[in-house]
């Protein structure tokens, strides 16, 4: 798919050599994505019977209608998998040839170890380094920063970047001014290297963590959740709405103009812009503040709530399928929140959209997670026996042989019957 990646008209043109890449070696392209998000629908009026609110006052002040939420037996992990599974389909790329997975989340499974690792493991993407990217629902942007940069150096030719959360586990369902804007899901994107022009082009990271307490998740050792019997209550989420509200609003459009500025773009060359799904009103605020259309903003908050750092991804993905994005096309993207932090980054598209095929890799990616599946058990019953001493190796061996053999007696019966 690289090789056909076409080359920049913008940049050829002569308008935009970016200073801060005038020593890289590489591009660093988009040409894999995928979403997954639970089947599980949350609507506003089922929250109506759990919360004292209205259809009526979520839709007009978030622009939400409903959310997925994850069955019991799906985790960060496995709706991380499955969207880079979906990714990986559309790039044509093997698990053998990553180099690097990231997770942006802030509802991991584990501190740790990283989901990241458990994806690599899930995968079967044995060549590649994995960890977790902690920015809240900026770490989207952060973390696609971090691979791009690295595929730029020439360290790395390969990533995938995940957004992914299930963020209904850590929502205080008894608080009405949080539980009816977070949903589930995951979305990643795989970047490959090229020395064609295009693809991540800037990016601008800010934190400001004077506002630490605006939106928060405290672990189970915060000195937030600390009580004075000496015990840690539950975590759940925080937010000072009004205040992350106002601070949204500011950010965006600088963000997103700065990261332009950096490639010698204004907003009139954009194509889409693809903002953390936070709520309708900042979506329309992000169009008012580019002096754009709305309809160059995407939004699909109304079915799927705040997904965190999976929301842009999830976004992009259901952009591309709409056919809302063509090679040579800008793309802005802009995250915003907890820290606080804020990111954006600017692409050019060159990726030329086809549907994932059932080709001779497409099977051999299926055998890799086949593979991985057996291979799991298998390892970590070897480790376990590795890590015996052969003293205790002897002693176990022989504690066995006495129970098979006490086994069999208790089944005979006592001697004489
Ligand atoms: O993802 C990270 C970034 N997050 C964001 O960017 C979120 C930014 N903030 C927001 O999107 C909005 O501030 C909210 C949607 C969270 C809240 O909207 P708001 O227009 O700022 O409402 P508010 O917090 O100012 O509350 C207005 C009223 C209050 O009642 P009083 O005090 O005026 O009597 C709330 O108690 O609405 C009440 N309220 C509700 N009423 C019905 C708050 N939540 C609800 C609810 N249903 N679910």
């Amino acid at each position: 798919m690289i090789d056909n990646i076409p080359r920049s008209g913008r940049l050829l043109r002569g308008r935009a050599a970016p200073a801060r890449r005038s020593h890289t070696l590489r591009y660093a392209h988009i040409v894999g994505w995928g979403m997954e998000v639970p089947s599980q629908v949350l609507t506003n009026s089922d929250l109506e019977a759990i919360v004292d609110t209205s259809d009526e006052w979520i839709t007009s002040r978030t622009g939400i209608k409903e959310r997925r939420i994850a069955a019991p037996r799906e985790t960060t992990t496995s709706l991380a998998t499955r969207a880079a599974q979906k990714a990986l389909d559309v790039a044509d790329v093997l698990p053998s040839d990553i180099d690097l997975i990231i997770v942006a989340t802030a509802t991991p499974e584990h501190i740790f170890p990283s989901t990241a690792s458990l994806v690599q493991d899930y995968l079967g993407a044995t060549n590649a380094g994995a960890f977790d990217l902690s920015a809240a629902c900026s770490g989207f942007v952060y973390a696609l920063d971090m691979a791009a940069s690295k595929i730029q150096t020439g360290a790395i030719n390969t990533a995938i970047v995940i957004g992914a959360e299930t963020l209904s586990r850590v929502v205080d369902w008894a608080d009405r001014n949080t539980c009816i804007l977070f949903g589930d899901g995951a979305g990643a994107v795989v970047l490959r290297g090229s020395d064609t022009p295009g693809g991540v082009l800037s990016t601008v990271l800010r934190s400001d963590g004077s506002g630490w307490d605006m939106l928060t998740l405290p672990t189970i050792n915060s000195r937030d959740t600390y009580l004075q019997d000496g015990t840690h209550e539950l975590h759940r989420i925080y937010m000072d709405g009004r205040g992350v509200f106002r601070f949204a609003t500011h950010v965006i459009g600088d963000s997103i103009r700065d990261a332009l500025a950096q490639v010698g773009l204004t907003p009139d060359d954009l194509t889409l812009v693809i903002p953390h799904q936070a709520n309708q009103r900042i979506i329309e605020h992000a169009a008012k503040a580019l002096k754009i259309p709305e309809d160059r903003v995407y939004s699909n908050i109304a079915r799927y709530g705040n997904t965190s750092a999976a929301s842009i991804p999830i976004a992009l993905a259901e952009a591309v399928e709409q056919d809302r994005l063509h090679a040579g096309d800008i793309v802005a993207m802009v995250g915003f929140g907890g820290g606080l932090t804020w990111a954006a980054t600017v692409i050019e598209w060159t990726a030329v959209p086809s549907r994932p095929a059932y080709s001779i890799t497409w099977g051999r990616r299926q055998g890799a997670y086949a593979y991985a599946g057996v291979r799991r058990p298998l390892v970590r019953w070897w480790r376990r026996l590795m890590l015996l001493s052969p003293t205790t190796w002897i002693l176990k061996a022989r504690a066995y042989l006495r129970r098979r053999r006490e086994q069999l007696s208790n089944l005979r019966g006592p001697k004489g019957n």
